[in-house]
């Protein structure tokens, strides 16, 4: 719901933020703001700000930020909505019952609530004597009643219409079902229940929304027509951006996270204990997907089945986690199980002990090296040696490849000297490749898990100048014209930036001020940190305005020069390499033009 912004404006000036945060935090005069010690993380010298100016809040040691409404919600742990209200309720003022205005938030609440009532609708249906077949399956699985009713597992019943009829009943539109996706349409145009017959499993976001479904087909349904199918993108969902389990493991994950390759194994993994498990939703693991955990963990535990699919996805993890800041080990799991039949048959503590003896990503380099090579001859533990230099080669740190050529040299009695020589040998050789590789980690520098935007590495100059051109709107949105002509936002180069741009722009376009209640019902706490500290920044300086036009040209340049460079699936080497010759090319221009 929004809230109107007079009524916003007016809840501010009877809650005002200095009395409001001072009810809780002891808070000191700093020239024209207020410090104190941060009430949202544990700290011995004041970090946390208070500006009146803005009436916002920002600490600079956790990232907190807000305004009176955030600050309200975070203390007495509710939603930015529900503080307002908490606020309005305290200060005697009403709030009207519906303020929406924005259709495409509309659309989206009404997605948002086709699928709570359509995961009631499921979870109802196994729960009752129609859906006894699906409870029993479950149960047989070893799921306890709790975890089913943790997950909000369900079942749809072998009906076309069943869901639309219930729908239909709760007040719902067939175009809005069809827009949710529960809901398909045929060639001759009549409409019916996309999940029929199948166990299914609501996948929640971050905020604990239900924004989409993955429906798992009966064992030895044969016409059900695919093992799973799952919710395609709608107004509230992208599958990759999603993460199942997400909603309960952002909570578990400040060590690592455990990713695993379905829905039952991120289940069965929660349900005994392991709920920093996640898997991702039917597709390949994505960059999106790693920037989503890059907020929340330092260290992704790998753990795939043993299978070829298995190991194909972990080639894929391991490749995208390369250079991203997250440390990452890899578990394989043995007699070709998935996790969630080796945790049932082995329990947990033998599970505990196989996550303890995950091991590097290195490791399990050299270990899948010699799956295929008889180890027991000469000519094979040579091969096997020259495969294993190479790997330890890649290695740009020599304390790792000392180590690694010392495990070797043990293992397989060669001398430490010959296999260093080799290693040495190699890592010239492949000197050049190096240098790529090193370029590439230059411009995809390594981010804090306390970055709140982890695409920094995509371009630390475009982010930067992202950063200072939100600051200069934020600051003085009479500029925005001039920054909406020359700058469309799908050339903002980070999803964070490019979100808060976008909001900003759609605010302004409909007259509104840009309030941080604008903001809040779109971006996460911590993002509205973020935001707050971009708004009372210095970024924008005394110019402004020419502040704001160099931010654009930086951005516009670096988003064609990376343009150029981007080759869907192009590996690092590639894509490093092709950067390479874009630099050689402009330096190439730049001598020629002066
Ligand atoms: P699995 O086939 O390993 O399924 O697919 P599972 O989750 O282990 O299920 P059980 O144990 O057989 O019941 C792994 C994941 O790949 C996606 C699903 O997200 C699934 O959880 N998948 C698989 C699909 O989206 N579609 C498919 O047809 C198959
Ligand atoms: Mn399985």
């Amino acid at each position: 719901m929004a809230i109107p912004e007079e009524i916003i404006q007016e809840l501010k000036y009877r809650n005002d933020i200095e009395t409001t945060i001072s009810q809780y935090v002891n808070l000191k005069r700093r020239g024209k703001n207020l410090v104190g010690l941060c009430p949202f993380h544990s700290e011995k010298t004041p970090s946390f700000t208070v500006y009146p100016e803005s009436a916002s809040f920002y600490c600079f040691g956790c990232g907190a930020g807000g305004d009176v409404f955030t600050f309200t919600g975070l203390m007495e742990n509710l939603d930015y909505i529900e503080s307002v209200k908490l606020l309005a309720e305290r200060s005697g003022v009403s709030l009207p019952e519906d303020g929406y205005n924005d259709s495409m938030q509309r659309l989206k609440n009404t997605v948002y609530e086709i699928n709570r009532e359509s995961a009631k609708f499921f979870h109802s249906y196994l729960m009752s004597e129609g859906g006894k077949w699906a409870r029993e399956y479950l149960l047989s699985r070893g799921l306890a009643l709790s975890t089913i009713k943790k997950f909000g597992l369900g079942a749809a019943p072998d009906s076309w219409d069943a869901l639309i009829n219930h729908l239909k009943e709760k007040g719902f539109s067939l175009n809005d079902m069809l827009t949710a996706n529960v809901v398909g349409k045929s060639q001759r145009g009549s409409y019916y229940d996309r999940f029929r017959k199948r166990v299914m499993f609501p996948i929640i976001n971050i905020r604990g929304n239900v924004v989409a479904f993955s429906g798992r087909a009966m064992p030895g349904d044969d016409k059900a027509g695919g093992k799973y199918v799952n919710t395609s993108d709608t107004p509230v969902y992208k599958k990759s951006e999603n993460l199942f389990g997400i909603n309960y493991a952002k909570n578990h994950c400040q060590e690592n996270v455990i990713l695993v390759e379905g829905n039952m194994d991120v289940i069965s993994l929660h349900q005994a204990g392991f709920c920093n498990a996640v898997a991702p939703l039917g597709t390949a693991f994505t960059m999106e997907q790693v920037n989503l955990l890059a907020r929340y963990t330092k260290e992704i535990i790998l753990m795939l089945d043993a299978d070829a699919a298995g190991q194909k996805a972990a080639k894929r993890a391991s490749e995208l986690l390369q250079n991203t800041g997250l440390d990452v080990r890899v578990v394989v799991i043995p007699d070709g199980k998935d996790p969630d039949e080796y945790i049932k048959k082995n329990g947990t503590e033998r599970f505990k002990a196989l996550l303890e003896g995950a091991v590097s990503d290195m490791e399990y380099k050299l270990l899948m090296a010699s799956k295929d090579i008889e180890l027991n001859s000469d000519e094979g533990k040579l091969k096997y040696l020259a495969k294993a230099a190479e790997i330890i080669a890649s290695s740009d740190d020599v304390m790792t490849r000392d180590i690694y050529i010392g495990r070797l040299c043990d293992k397989y009695g060669v001398s430490r000297a010959a296999l260093t020589a080799k290693v040495d040998e190699l890592r010239k050789r492949t000197n050049s490749y190096r240098k790529k590789q090193e370029i590439a980690d230059i411009i995809r520098p390594k981010f804090t898990r306390d970055d709140i935007n982890p695409e920094r590495r995509i371009s630390q100059k475009a982010t930067a100048a992202e950063e200072s051109l939100l600051a200069v709107l934020l600051q003085h949105p009479d500029f925005y014209n001039e920054a909406k002509n020359s700058l469309p936002s799908d050339k903002m180069i980070t999803s964070l930036n490019r979100r808060i741009y976008e909001i900003l722009i759609s605010a302004l376009d409909s007259g509104k001020s840009l309030d941080i209640s604008v903001f809040a019902e779109k971006l996460i706490p911590a993002e509205i940190g973020y935001l707050v500290s971009l708004q009372n920044s210095e970024r924008a300086g005394k110019n402004a305005k020419a502040v704001l036009t160099d931010c654009i040209a930086v951005i516009l340049e670096e988003g064609s020069l990376l343009n150029s460079s981007k080759n869907a699936d192009a590996s690092v080497e590639d894509w490093a390499s092709n950067l390479q010759n874009i630099i050689n090319k402009k330096a190439k221009g730049n001598s020629q033009n002066g």
